[in-house]
């Protein structure tokens, strides 16, 4: 089988490997994978497919990776059976409306992929559920921009980094925000925590995981510093700390921000890592400052507690970001 990724394949070959699917990379984000039944809950792959044998019938779609959309390509399939040929509007690849729109999910009908230097055809399987995607991110009660919402793919990937699709696993944020982790965790079926300095945020995560049908979920006010709120139950923690103030332009200084996120890291980093009960795994966004002249990363600035390794899989920007993301996983180091 064949996964492919989104815009960062180094995100999705992590996600891939936590939930153990052995990722082959074969360049352009794409994947041979051994299938397991998690593949579909992932945050970071946009298809599942295998590996297909003309003819193609019906309405033919056909997405492409590192080439350009050719009418060579029209031609062949409508020699190899298809009736009727879809190709992307803009880019290389269709859309999710094309997709939904020439009901290219439905039998007798195909989205083909079609890879620069493969001369293999793939049918894709599988899509994620973009539009639970949009509905979390657009329509859920609560969205506070200012805050630092994530997007719902990022927070699914988090909880797949931290919990490796173990079901029994609580997975807790202390820095919840609106709760986009808790929702993405709660979706995928785990029992989940969170708490936030800010009553506002809670009551916020609080409306949003109601709004999911989670009664009478488990948030609370409280210091993910001072007085942090461990599970009882083995867990997990997927987290976005305070990411700094709202940056209005590139600084030509790092300086200020560097002092209060680093606080706000540092502590959070010894208190969990350092807890009676540690997480089992914790996987955190650790912010990089896009500055006039280069960058600041936290993570080069952050401790890592003794007995725990730290491994950055991946930085996240939306284009033109000042505050950028590193994912970065912290397990304990085995002896
Ligand atoms: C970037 S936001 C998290 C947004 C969240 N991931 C979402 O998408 O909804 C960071 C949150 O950390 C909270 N925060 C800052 N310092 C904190 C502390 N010491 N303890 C707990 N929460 C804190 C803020 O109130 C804010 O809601």
């Amino acid at each position: 089988m064949i996964a492919v990724s989104g815009r960062l394949p180094e995100l999705a070959q992590a996600e891939l490997e936590a939930l153990g699917a052995s990722p082959n990379a074969l360049g352009e984000g794409w994947f041979e994978v051994s299938n397991t039944p998690e593949l579909g809950d992932t945050g970071s792959i946009v298809r599942l497919a295998e590996q297909a044998e003309p003819p193609f019938q019906g309405t033919v779609g056909i997405s492409f990776w590192g080439m350009e959309p050719s009418s060579r390509v029209v031609r062949a399939l409508k020699g190899m059976g298809a009736r009727r040929v879809v190709l992307p509007q803009s880019g290389g690849q269709l859309t999710i409306g094309q997709i939904l729109g020439n009901k290219l999910a439905k039998a007798g009908n195909a989205e083909l992929l079609q890879r620069s230097g493969d001369p293999a055809w793939y049918q894709a399987t599988w899509w994620p559920d973009y539009a639970g995607f949009v509905r979390r991110d657009r329509e859920a009660p609560h969205a506070d921009p200012v805050r630092g919402m994530l997007p719902p793919q990022l927070a699914r990937t988090l909880v797949n980094l931290a919990t490796h699709g173990n079901r029994g696993l609580v997975v807790v944020d202390p820095f919840c925000g609106e709760g986009r982790v808790l929702m993405e965790a709660h979706v995928l079926g785990y029992q989940v925590a969170g708490s936030d300095i800010d009553s506002s945020a809670v009551a916020a995560t609080r409306e949003n995981l109601e709004w999911l049908g989670l009664a009478g979920p488990s948030v609370e006010v409280c210091d993910a510093i001072q007085s942090p709120r461990f599970a009882d139950e083995g867990y997990v923690v997927a987290t976005e700390p305070f990411l700094g103030r709202p940056q209005k332009g590139k600084p030509a200084s790092g300086d200020t921000w560097l002092k209060e996120v680093l606080e706000v890291h540092q502590g959070f980093v010894n208190v969990w890592c350092g807890a009676a009960a540690p997480p089992q795994r914790l996987v955190s966004v650790v912010p990089r400052l896009v500055l006039q002249h280069g960058e600041l990363a936290l993570l080069d600035h952050l401790e890592i507690p003794a007995g725990w390794g730290a491994s950055r899989v991946a930085t996240y920007a939306r284009s033109a970001a000042i505050v950028q993301r590193d994912i970065v996983v912290l397990e304990q180091r085995p002896g």
